[in-house]
């Protein structure tokens, strides 16, 4: 698979330049904090789009405040380097890149000044065939007294990497997490939603779950804009699962993905995506490509050189 030149510190390197120090907090304890973005090709415009840029940066200062990490760039200084990633790799594809910030960089104060790196990558979809066969798990997810799920940070995603193990092992594609009370969560890396008794249905955003920006778009406009249908965030008990009429996850790198069966009982037809479920995923990648204008402020144009 071709490798991508990363954006670290302030200069694009090769990947093998992108290095950490094994005795770093960052690598040892992965303390970090990132974000998962999705830039998207239109061969229409000739032009890649960023979606929500603004939004992930947002997120990634809320982590960094919580973790008392340093802000080291502007947003300014970040919407260019995301830039410098798309024009200085030639990216004319669907690519998701991470952007993390971490400490331990050499000349830094390793407890809280971070150094940050993009790292572009291809990334399939979650999903081979209709859609996932997902189960219940018995890993609870973590509380947000405890490793909050709201603070993106690496280490927090071992509670989402044992889960998804056991489920990979007991012959599901995916978890999903109930929190420390026994209700519906989230997936280990993406957003729940389901449609029951006819209407859209999201854990509220209480319920140990990451404030996804993929369950805002669906909540702020898709659903009720698109579909003219308004999402419900409420509690969601185990059961309520077994019953759904359809269920997907949603995220960046998930963008919506459905799923077929839980716990083996089958969702709807079972083997077919729902109704619902296919024009949400329709409209949203209509959306971030922009063949759906409206928002375009959510879709910063990274490719062409911008000229004033
Ligand atoms: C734990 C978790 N929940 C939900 C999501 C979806 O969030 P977003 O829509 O902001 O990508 C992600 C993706 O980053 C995630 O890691």
């Amino acid at each position: 698979m071709a490798t991508f030149n990363i954006w670290m510190n302030g200069r694009l390197v090769p990947q093998e330049q992108a290095v950490l120090p094994v005795n770093s907090a960052a690598v040892f304890y992965a303390t970090n904090v990132f974000e998962g973005i999705r830039s998207y090709w239109s061969e229409r415009d000739g032009e890649m789009y960023s979606f929500r840029l603004a939004d992930h940066f947002a997120r990634l200062r809320e982590s960094m405040k919580m973790m008392r990490f340093t802000v080291p760039y502007s947003d300014d200084q970040l919407f260019e380097a995301v830039r410098t990633v798309v024009t200085g790799n030639e990216l004319r594809e669907d690519i998701h890149m991470h952007c993390v910030a971490y400490v331990g960089a050499p000349g830094l104060d390793a407890t809280t000044q971070t150094g940050l790196y993009i790292n572009p990558r291809k990334r399939p979809r979650v999903m081979e065939g209709n859609g996932l066969k997902c189960n219940v798990s018995s890993w609870t997810r973590t509380s947000d007294n405890a490793i909050p799920i709201r603070l993106k940070s690496g280490s927090n995603y071992q509670n989402g990497r044992l889960a998804t193990l056991q489920s990979r092992a007991d012959g599901y594609d995916q978890p999903i997490f109930l929190n420390r009370l026994g209700k519906v969560a989230e997936g280990s890396g993406a957003t729940f939603f389901m449609v029951r008794k006819g209407r859209i249905v999201t854990p509220h955003s209480s319920s140990d779950i990451l404030e996804s920006i993929t369950r805002t778009t669906l909540i702020e406009y898709i659903c009720p804009q698109v579909l003219g249908m308004e999402v419900v965030e409420r509690d969601i008990d185990r059961t309520e699962l077994y019953v759904a009429e359809e269920a997907f996850f949603c995220g960046s790198g998930y963008e919506i993905t459905p799923i077929l069966s839980i716990d083996r009982f089958p969702l709807g037809a079972g083997d077919t995506v729902g109704p619902l479920t296919k024009r949400i995923s329709s409209a949203y990648l209509d959306l971030v490509r922009g063949v759906d204008t409206r928002h375009p402020e959510w879709r910063t144009p990274t490719y062409k050189p911008v000229h004033v």
